[in-house]
């Protein structure tokens, strides 16, 4: 196997450290434009490999896609990240020719990888990434609600005073302040978690979650990388190891609940064909109508990818 990570900053060098560690590839490439950033990541992590007992090489290349030749998985995680103030859709007139030209680069050197999208505004740079590598979307989805869940995960996990392993959860719609956490779908070791939380409780922890990025940015003066990067290192191993396991990705819908033709975050099968399925969940009016106003924010930023005539 072979994984390529594009971008080397925070979220991508995590990205590859995490693959590398988990030994999810016999060879990652970490591509940056930055000259020797990739290079020296790539060098600093493979340093690892005696400690942590790996044996995947990792390899840098400063703008070099020959090397990235033949990738089964591509992550993509190329942009500039938010600082504080911004949201994550400020960021689409830098990030969406960037994400074009990765992607052109990346598909023309591996035809029949699978790409992951991490660049935000994220639901609209996965569309871009699928317009510009003209391949079956089951190939080109975005990581979001891996990160997310695992937010409201972590916040569940603290307030309960309970594993976070134990705590299951699905949550669809756009990365952004619009996401839509769904607690009838979210569980404590089997347990719906409106038995084991008041609704005020859970009520703010779904506000902290759909602002969770945005905590991080004013905190750190940068958008987060630890979660992030170890989140599309999950969706790799998903697909390098076959597993089918059910995520919430960021997948085109072509018809599934009542939408056409826009990238947003539901739950699917992943497995070493990419999305194998899509789960259609059957949501009740309140849930549904907070997926369509997720949906309505995201389309508003397809538009202005519409209008940036890249396409
Ligand atoms: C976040 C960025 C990566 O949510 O979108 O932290």
């Amino acid at each position: 196997m072979k994984v390529t990570v594009v971008g080397a900053g925070n979220v991508g060098a995590t990205c590859a450290n995490v693959i590398a560690h988990k030994e999810l590839a016999n060879e990652v490439i970490l591509v940056d434009i930055k000259e020797g950033l990739a290079e020296g990541k790539a060098l600093d992590i493979w340093e690892t490999s005696p400690i942590n007992l790996y044996d995947t090489r990792t390899i840098g290349s400063t703008n070099d896609y020959s090397k990235t030749a033949n990738s089964d998985v591509v992550v993509i995680t190329s942009g500039i990240p938010r600082k504080p103030g911004m949201s994550r859709d400020d960021l689409i007139a830098t990030n969406a020719g960037i994400v074009k030209t990765v992607t052109e680069n990346i598909i023309e050197k591996s035809p029949n990888s699978i790409i992951i999208i991490v660049s935000n505004p994220l639901d609209v740079m996965t569309y871009c990434a699928y317009l510009t590598a003209k391949v079956d979307s089951s190939r080109v989805f975005g990581m979001a609600g891996i990160l997310d869940t695992a937010r409201y995960r972590s916040f569940l996990a603290e307030a309960l005073n309970v594993s976070p392993k134990d705590i299951q959860a699905v949550l669809m719609g756009g990365h952004g302040d619009t996401m839509v956490p769904l607690p009838r779908y979210t569980t404590v070791g089997g347990i719906p978690v409106t038995e084991l939380i008041g609704e005020t409780e859970l009520d703010a922890i779904v506000e902290r979650t759909k602002k969770g990025g945005g905590e991080l940015v004013n905190l750190m003066g940068t958008s987060a990388w630890y979660a992030p990067g170890a989140a599309a290192a999950q969706m790799v191993e998903a697909i390098v190891r076959d597993q089918k396991r059910i995520f919430p990705v960021c997948a085109l819908l072509n018809g599934e609940y009542g939408m056409d033709n826009i990238y947003l975050g539901v739950p699917v099968v992943l497995g070493k064909k990419g999305i194998e399925k899509i789960i259609e969940l059957d949501l009740n009016e309140d849930e549904k109508k907070l997926l369509d106003d997720s949906a309505v924010a995201v389309k508003s930023v397809m538009d202005v990818l519409d209008n940036m005539n890249l396409f």
